[in-house]
């Protein structure tokens, strides 16, 4: 495996340090999903730590994070979630800024495409698909660890494949459901903390097309939809559980004055 550590700082015209600034650990934020979460989290004056493998992607993330409008400090540091030097570089990086208050792992592996049933996923794939799925966000709690603060949050990206069983989704629905169990055995040990598996739903995004090659999958929302219900729900910081995005953003009311992205009515 490759393996490359270049970090990349973006933060030359950012405000002086201030206490009140938090910092976000987004993990594989050059598409999808976690790019347009570094964009929320950006515009609601976060400060960001971004990773994925694909240096030029990650790098035109944190370009539109800066032109999105955020003044903080913006990191990005290439390279692989399942690299301990990668985890533990990342942890530097991150322990130069300030304590993490907020950790997402998104990055995410959905296994072969077309999706094969159990009887034809070799165990190298599956391997592979706990490696990156459930084994890495772990050994980045782990590597970060020491650096969250007291009241941190931490957000393991989960599935519908995690709860539902699917012919072809047997592969990556057992590793993100051994991540929604990691993640509810994470919150019984840090009760101080806050940590959350999240089903995002499904999303018109890379891994969902690769999901289902040749179909025309437009009907699906694209991220940027619902990121700033995931940016509600972590800033609310509801307990410790496993929550459908959906389900937690139809339940809270956008304040007065917060504008909502996906039609839904402002409270009055
Ligand atoms: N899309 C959906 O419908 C859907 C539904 C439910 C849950 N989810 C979950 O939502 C999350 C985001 O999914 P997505 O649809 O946005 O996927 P995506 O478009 O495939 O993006 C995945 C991101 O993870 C990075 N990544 C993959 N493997 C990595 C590794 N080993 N090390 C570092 N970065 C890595 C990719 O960048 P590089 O390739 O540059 O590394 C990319 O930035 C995942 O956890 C997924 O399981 C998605």
């Amino acid at each position: 495996m490759t393996t490359r550590h270049a970090t990349h700082t973006d933060d030359t015209d950012a405000a002086p340090p201030d206490p009140e600034r938090r910092l976000a650990v987004v993990t594989g934020a050059s598409r999808g999903l976690g790019r347009a979460l570094a964009g929320a989290l950006g515009r609601a004056g976060w400060d960001l730590v971004l990773d994925a493998r694909t240096e030029g992607d990650l790098l035109a993330t944190v370009d539109e994070v800066r032109r999105s409008g955020s003044t903080g400090t913006v990191r990005a540091v290439v390279g692989d979630v399942t690299d301990a030097d990668h985890r533990r570089w990342l942890a530097e990086t991150a322990a130069e800024i300030g304590p993490v208050a907020l950790l997402v792992n998104n990055a995410s592996t959905l296994g072969p495409s077309p999706l094969p049933r159990l009887v034809d996923l070799a165990p190298g794939e599956l391997a592979e698909l706990l490696e990156v799925n459930t084994v890495a966000p772990l050994a980045m709690f782990q590597a970060l660890a020491p650096h969250l603060a007291p009241d941190a949050t931490v957000v393991n990206v989960t599935s519908d494949a995690s709860v539902g069983a699917w012919e072809g989704w047997g592969g990556y629905g057992l590793s993100k459901a051994a991540l929604d169990h990691l993640s509810a055995v994470l919150a019984v040990e840090h009760p101080d903390l806050a940590v959350h598996a999240i089903d995002p739903g499904d999303l018109r995004t890379a891994m969902h097309q690769a999901a289902y090659p040749g179909e025309d999958i437009s009907d699906r929302p694209l991220p940027e939809a619902v990121v700033d219900d995931l940016v509600a729900l972590v800033e609310a910081r509801p307990p410790s559980g496993r929550h459908r995005l959906a389900d937690w953003a139809a339940t809270h009311e956008p304040s007065p004055g917060e504008a909502p992205t996906d039609g839904r009515e402002v409270a009055a």
